[in-house]
């Protein structure tokens, strides 16, 4: 007997030991990665273009990257649990699903929409689907994939969302879901369009790839935009306000959404538990699917036909560090924004520059600018271009002239377009867009006012 526990005691002082070798030798590998952050941290003045967007960060990203890689467990795993929490805790939602794309976000909160089990609420093929033709193109593709319908509306010009003035016109009795992006940072009016969604039974899905830590004051009370809707969406790739390289979140305060969003993400599979976890529930052989016999296994019953759209822990890992420099960002990116709008407002006669709502708090992702000077965006754009200035178009511009709508666009079928879309077609040839990421600094704003200045004034 005392054999016995000795032996325990020398395999638990062993064990012990290892332990401890395997945490000083991650503190030391760690500690070499913080190192070589600041060795390899990109100096102010040192980059000879100014980009319109790009990754910010710094150790924590690289040191909690390295963390999960020495885990290896590379699938969700603990960081992903943080890192889903972290950010509905920041939007005040109670669920949130991390995914690896903004447009993985967009594809589960659409077919969300279309599941049984929302019954005569769920989206079927030939239903419509009101947006706006001024769009991301990923934020209308899982419309037409499904076999939904798209029903475009103008955008309005200064503020370059949705026309709301247009959304009773583009309403039909097959409609049934508004899905909108909030422009560059700029909330869409949120109190316009969710209360004509609940005047007509229609979920609201907020595309809020561009728009992460803005709000919108409704009834006295500021809301987070993504959160006002059924379903918000975010996109984490690098030019966004955080980033975990490819990435994005669906997030929710329904719980049957949520549900149905985790399914379709993992799988379709029936079962809740997260990767590498047996029988959570613990009924897992214990039902009745389907016309499976009774009893089999849960964790392999599928409910839907779903996806695999998860990310990995090594990008929640960078997320979890990106979420805490959030509020930090968006108040840079607010503050770039303004140092352009003064330095830029001069020019006020040629320039048209972005307007807000008055309830909306925006979070700025790009300053939009629409030439009044026909002709002018694309000279501007060349010259800021060739001074080492990135700009950006608004996106697809009017995404139904795009090749991926030949097809439709000939046959006259699968879409519907509510009026000529004059402020589409503005902004298609009249507007771009600068950079306001938190990673410019002050003398590269400098540098962007006087670029842009010059290309004006030579109009
Ligand atoms: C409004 C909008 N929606 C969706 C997406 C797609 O996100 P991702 O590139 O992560 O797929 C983007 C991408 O920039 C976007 O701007």
């Amino acid at each position: 007997m005392r054999g016995i526990v000795a032996v325990k005691a020398s395999e638990e002082k062993t064990s012990a030991e290892r332990a401890g070798q395997i945490e000083a030798a991650r503190e030391r590998i760690l500690t070499a990665v913080s190192d070589y952050w600041a060795l390899t941290a990109e100096q102010p003045g040192e980059r000879r273009r100014i980009p319109y967007a790009g990754r910010v960060y710094d150790r924590e990203e690289l040191v909690n990257l390295v963390d999960s890689a020495l885990e290896f467990w590379l699938t969700g795993g603990r960081y992903t649990r943080e890192f889903e929490q972290a950010l509905a805790e920041y939007l005040d939602l109670p669920f949130c699903a991390f995914v690896n794309s903004g447009s993985s976000a967009n594809l589960l909160a659409f077919m969300a929409l279309t599941d049984p089990e929302l019954g005569e609420r769920a989206i079927r093929r030939g239903d419509e689907v009101i947006t706006p033709a001024c769009a991301f193109p990923t934020t209308v593709s899982p419309i037409v994939q499904f076999g939904a319908v798209p029903v475009f509306v103008d955008i309005a010009i200064p503020s370059y969302n949705l026309d709301v003035r247009q959304l009773e016109d583009a309403l039909s009795p097959r409609t049934k879901a508004v899905i909108a992006a909030h422009t560059l940072g700029n909330p869409f009016d949120l109190k316009a369009v969710r209360s004509f969604c609940d005047r007509h039974g229609l979920w609201l899905v907020e595309d809020n790839c561009d728009a992460l830590g803005a709000g919108f004051v409704l009834d006295g009370t500021l809301r987070k935009t993504g959160t006002v809707g059924h379903i918000g969406t975010s996109s984490f790739y690098p030019p966004h306000h955080i980033t975990t390289g490819e990435g994005g979140a669906v997030y929710t305060a329904d719980p049957l959404l949520s549900q149905i969003i985790r399914s379709l993400r993992d799988w379709g599979r029936a079962c809740a538990c997260p990767p590498g976890v047996d029988n959570l529930c613990g009924r897992r052989f214990d039902g009745q699917y389907g016309t499976l016999p009774r009893g089999y296994d849960h964790k392999y019953t599928y409910s839907r036909f779903g996806y695999n759209l998860k990310a990995t822990d090594l990008q929640a890992a960078i997320g979890v560090a990106q979420l805490k420099k959030l509020p930090d960002f968006v108040e840079a990116r607010n503050r770039n924004y303004q140092t352009l709008r003064a330095g830029l407002s001069h020019l006020e006669d040629r320039l048209e520059f972005s307007v807000c709502h008055p309830d909306a708090r925006p979070s700025w992702f790009g300053f939009p600018i629409t030439c009044r000077v026909p002709g002018g965006r694309d000279r501007i754009v060349r010259s800021l271009e060739a001074a080492g200035v990135q700009t950006r178009m608004l996106f697809a511009g009017n995404l139904i002239r795009h090749p991926c709508f030949d097809g439709m666009r000939a046959s006259g079928t699968g879409f519907r377009v509510v009026s000529d879309l004059p402020e589409t077609e503005r902004a298609v040839s009249d507007t771009f867009w600068l950079g306001v990421y938190p990673g410019l600094t002050a003398g590269e704003l400098s540098y962007m006012l006087e670029q842009t200045e010059k290309a004006v004034l030579r109009l």
